[in-house]
């Protein structure tokens, strides 16, 4: 009875707006808890709940409906009590719309070396470290659980449970990653999921799909706000497309509000990866969203949009802005080069962002080594950047022109300038 009115609640969440004739790519709402996104829809990164230079209200002027936290570097700093106590993370750090968290196993591999994968979940060397050596022993520890049964051995440090000791062994499972994100609050939860990179082949593939699989049915048992909060799980299977197959009718036993493939944009040919998307995208219900996970170069996004694919995230837009660099749909321009020393027009004359609204090329050039200012304004515009390109597939989509779009981006992109 539980899972019919589940299923019933979760058809509504997606409206499809308009469809394109020639390609799997449409437009639509999506309703989630804190607002109503616009998809295809792009979403920007704040990993640790900030948005590295830019204010949420900033955010909302440009148009950002919502934004990825990452549940790895938020479950350590500042933890689940205290994002417990501050409401979630939407009121901790006044962020009025969506939220989606990523599930940590992710961010664990792509970031530390010392990892190991078994059936219980990631195991990890905690990368902060403590000053008191009566701590620092070697050995297999859990994340402190919220009612404290799992706290580690040595005497607690002052500034609360995100300090763990230096050698500590952590164990992140689906449970923990279901208890971290239910106190994050965010609106999309990703499962944990098992991946391995893109390029990887042989057994272990299988394995991480196959494991995947077994550890999505595990958060959906330790998911407590299911009402509120959306569950997605991930397709994974690497490049080969029988794995991806079994790994849909896998997650497609129960039913969700929507659903990612993942396991992509890890240095594998375009080719393989649009393939993928293409196939996964075929295989999924397509009632529900689909979300690519890690994409974010404007050639990738107009592409799986064709390919069916409505959300995305990428660290790309905002970190290249913290290295100079500033997105246009001719590519990318770097800011630092030389050639832009006594440029004095706008990065884009034709956006409309503060940045390129009040500021030259020239004076950002100048401005690049102090790293706060050019940061925030360079991010401004890469982030308006994104959400006017998702904005023109969108529009192109409710009027039918979206074949139109492609060509004319593709031809600014890499086509003759004459
Ligand atoms: N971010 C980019 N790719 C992935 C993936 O496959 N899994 C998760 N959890 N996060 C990702
Ligand atoms: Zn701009």
């Amino acid at each position: 009875l539980s899972l019919a009115s589940n299923a019933m609640t979760s058809a509504d969440k997606f409206t499809i707006i308009e469809g394109c004739s020639v390609s799997k790519a449409r437009t639509g709402l999506l309703q989630l808890s804190h607002y109503v996104i616009e998809t295809p829809m792009f979403m920007p990164v704040g990993t640790k709940g900030c948005m590295k230079g830019v204010l949420p209200e900033q955010l909302e002027e440009l148009d950002v409906q919502i934004i990825l936290g990452n549940t790895y570097h938020l479950g350590l700093k500042p933890g689940p009590e205290l994002l417990r106590k501050a409401g979630g993370l939407h009121k901790f750090m006044n962020w009025k719309r969506g939220m989606l968290t990523d599930s940590g196993g992710f961010q664990m591999v792509s970031l530390l070396k010392l990892t190991e994968i078994t059936e219980e979940g990631v195991q990890f060397e905690s990368p902060y470290s403590s000053s008191n050596p009566s701590t620092a022993s070697k050995g297999r520890k859990k994340w402190k659980s919220s009612t404290g049964t799992e706290k580690a051995p040595g005497s607690p440090r002052a500034d609360g449970e995100a300090v763990v000791p230096s050698k500590d062994l952590m164990m992140l499972t689906p449970e923990k990653s279901m208890e971290i994100q239910n106190a994050i609050g965010a609106d999309i939860m990703m499962q944990l999921d098992d991946v391995v990179s893109s390029t990887t082949t042989g057994p272990r593939v299988e394995e991480a799909m196959d494991r995947s699989i077994r550890w999505l049915k595990r958060c959906g048992k330790a998911h407590s706000r299911a009402d509120e909060q959306f569950l997605f799980p991930i397709v994974q299977g690497g490049l080969n497309m029988t794995l991806r197959e079994r790994s849909v009718s896998g997650i497609l036993e129960d039913e969700y509000t929507g659903y990612a493939i993942g396991g992509l944009s890890g240095g594998e040919a375009k080719n393989d990866f649009w393939k993928v998307v293409d196939a996964s995208t075929t295989l999924l219900p397509k009632s529900k969203p689909r979300y690519v996970m890690g994409v974010g170069y404007a050639e990738d996004l107009v592409v799986c949009c064709a390919l069916g694919a409505d959300m995305f995230d990428c660290v790309f837009p905002t970190r290249t802005a913290r290295f100079g660099c500033a997105l246009v749909d001719a590519g990318q321009l770097n800011l630092r080069l030389k050639q832009y020393a006594s440029d004095h027009t706008p990065i884009d004359p034709t956006c409309k962002c503060l940045t390129c609204q009040r500021y030259t090329r020239s004076y950002l050039h100048h401005i690049v080594t102090d790293i706060p200012t050019a940061a925030r304004l360079m991010s401004i515009h890469n982030i308006a950047y994104q959400m006017n390109l998702m904005r023109r597939i969108r529009n192109s989509l409710r009027v039918n022109r979206f074949p139109e779009f492609v060509t004319q981006f593709m031809q600014n992109r890499y086509g003759d300038k004459e």
